[in-house]
């Protein structure tokens, strides 16, 4: 890891029984607030997907915000993948279960069948939500090509949800 890198693993905060008891809470907040860390961590997502992606999805809520810098630094558009109910047009849903509870996310159906979409979040940990995003992705017609998160929860189980079929490229784990 670069140092830049490590600089920016140690910004990230563990907040102990957040949202419920027994939940250790990464927040990575502090990293979206540091201009030369959020930088590069834009950078380190997209560097393993040059050239592999038309647009950067990203999740609600923190994924939109790394997926937002993230496509200003590839040059590329935002996708939002938003929970249910937000999405003004014709919409795809997939539910999903998550750490802490039951959601379902949408994707607007106006992004043209082909487009290759790099699915970005903040944190991968049973990874429900994204399946969940990969599947909404597909259900549109569009081809996701990778899945870049900045931090990996191991023993939760995300990376075997997620299988070996699309390229995972996460810069931390917790
Ligand atoms: C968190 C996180 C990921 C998801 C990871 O979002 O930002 O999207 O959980 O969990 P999983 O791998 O077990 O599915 P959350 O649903 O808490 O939403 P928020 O970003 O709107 O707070
Ligand atoms: N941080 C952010 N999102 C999460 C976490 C976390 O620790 N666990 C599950 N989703």
């Amino acid at each position: 890891m670069t140092t830049e890198l490590a600089h920016v693993e140690a910004q990230i905060v563990e907040i102990p029984d957040y949202p419920q008891p027994g939940v250790i809470f990464r927040d990575v907040m502090p990293v979206l607030s540091d201009g030369e860390a959020l930088r590069t961590v834009a950078k380190a997502l997209l560097a393993p997907f040059a050239g592999q992606f038309d647009v950067v999805a990203g999740i609600e809520a923190r994924g939109f915000l790394l997926a937002g810098a993230a496509a200003t630094v590839a040059n590329v558009g935002l996708v939002p993948i938003r929970k249910a109910g937000k999405l003004p047009r014709p919409a795809a849903s997939v539910p999903y279960q998550l750490e802490y509870g039951t959601e379902e996310v949408e994707i607007q159906r106006d992004i043209a069948p082909g487009t290759r979409v790099l699915v970005m979040d903040d944190v991968l940990a049973t990874g429900g939500t994204i399946a969940a995003a990969i599947e909404l992705v597909r259900k549109i017609d569009a081809l996701p090509t990778g899945i870049a998160v900045l931090m990996e929860l191991d023993g939760l189980g995300g990376r075997e949800a997620l299988g070996d079929g699309l390229p995972l490229h996460t810069l931390f784990h917790g």
